[in-house]
């Protein structure tokens, strides 16, 4: 038996060798493959940023139209699928109907079988383009509206928006979600993440894996936490309280404010920086701040009274909601970007593949303890 007592939540512990991402949790750093997050957010696209997490390097211009040429003409669903989605109780939520229906994609993927490198990457593109793809249908399904067919002469983030929305969209709110989608690509070994490598070192396969990733993610500890600020903010906005003091309210019943704190950050989370700013131009540019004012107030107070930092969660609530998305598809695009990092994880896990099966410390009764019969009891 181990002597090692590890902190609650596995806090601290270092569970893997991986080169796709490094946190700098007391500097507030985060790298995707060694370049600062805050360049990749201004100067990169997901399709670029994905190929670095993938292959390790930036792509050059080559690379690049091979590897959008290759997640484009994944942008194929199976008709059974979509008889699949229609099948749905309408209360079913996004995100499991992406976890059950990410399950079923395998049925019909050409290499489900193959669990090598090369498959595992072909299968990244079809997940990448169909996880999107499938957030959008289902959307349209529910709402009782046709599904849309991809546009090929759109990148993945605008293609989602058209498949959604079925109308073309801006370019802010094109280049906005692209940039989400680059903040939200990877994140070491997160909840979901974790899950994703355990399921796969076992050879089961990227589905298996992707399904319990999405399984993990759907938590309001983990992904479903920016659904949870928004409904906050709605909650304020419909009683027409004072966001501070509504906020103030929740402290004092011990609660926990959604979108603030982290693991690993003990400064703000860079990716809230971006995502500030893009809340902040989307409210000034529609000429109704509404949902950032209230964001930052609370932001303030909570970094006052709490010393606790937003997280990449609460901004990405305000700016999905001015971007027209649905509250209940925020984590769901929480997804469409995160396949990217959780399929990095699970190729490099493939790659070096050992089980991960680590042991717990025993805290029950002391052994040996007796069986006693059932009338002795
Ligand atoms: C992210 C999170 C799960 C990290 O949890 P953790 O590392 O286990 O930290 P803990 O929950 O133990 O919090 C440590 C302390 O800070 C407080 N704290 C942490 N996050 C808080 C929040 N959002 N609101 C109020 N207090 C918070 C805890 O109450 C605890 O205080 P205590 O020591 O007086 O009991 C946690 O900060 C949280 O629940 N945040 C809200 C959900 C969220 O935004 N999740 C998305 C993460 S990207």
């Amino acid at each position: 038996m181990s002597t090692a007592v590890v902190g609650k939540g596995l806090e601290g512990i270092v569970a893997a060798n991986s080169g796709i991402c490094w946190i700098d949790g007391d500097a507030g750093v985060l790298a995707y493959r060694g370049i600062d997050i805050h360049e990749l957010a201004e100067r990169s696209t997901f399709e670029e940023t994905t190929y670095l997490l993938w292959f390790g390097k930036l792509p050059d211009r080559a690379e690049l139209d091979e590897f959008n040429k290759r997640l484009t003409e994944a942008r194929t669903l199976d008709p059974k699928m979509i008889e699949m989605l229609r099948s749905f109780p309408r209360s079913a939520t996004p995100m499991e109907v992406l976890r059950t229906a990410v399950s079923a994609l395998s049925f019909y993927d050409p290499d489900e079988s193959d669990n090598l490198h090369d498959a595992n990457v072909s299968k990244s593109f079809r997940l990448t383009s169909q996880i999107a793809m499938l957030v959008a249908a289902y959307d349209r399904l529910r709402k009782g509206k046709t599904v849309v067919e991809p546009d090929p002469s759109l990148g993945h983030a605008a293609n989602f928006l058209w498949m959604l929305n079925g109308e073309k969209p801006s370019d802010t709110a094109a280049r906005t979600l692209d940039v989400a989608l680059i903040l939200h690509a990877d994140h070491e070994l997160n909840a979901s993440t974790f899950a994703a490598r355990v399921i796969a070192a076992t050879l089961s396969d990227i589905h298996s894996a992707i399904t319990g990733a999405l399984g993990a993610l759907k938590g309001p500890l983990h992904g479903g936490a920016n659904e949870a600020v928004m409904r906050m903010l709605f909650a304020i906005d419909k009683e027409g309280s004072d966001p501070v003091d509504y906020v103030a309210g929740l402290l004092a019943q011990k609660k926990k404010i959604s979108g603030f704190g982290h693991r690993v950050y003990h400064t703000e989370d860079p990716r809230a920086t971006h995502l500030r700013k893009m809340s902040e131009e989307l409210g000034e540019s529609s000429g109704d701040a509404k949902w950032f004012n209230m964001s930052r107030a609370i932001e303030k107070y909570i970094n006052a009274e709490k010393k606790l930092n937003a997280n990449v969660d609460f901004y990405s609530a305000s700016t999905y909601t001015m971007l027209g998305i649905d509250l209940d598809l925020f984590t769901a695009i929480f997804a469409v970007s995160r396949i990217s990092g959780w399929a990095a994880h699970v190729i490099e896990q493939l790659d070096d593949n050992r089980l991960i099966r680590p042991r717990a410390e025993y805290i029950g009764p002391e052994y040996p303890l007796r069986y006693v019969a059932i009338e002795k009891r």
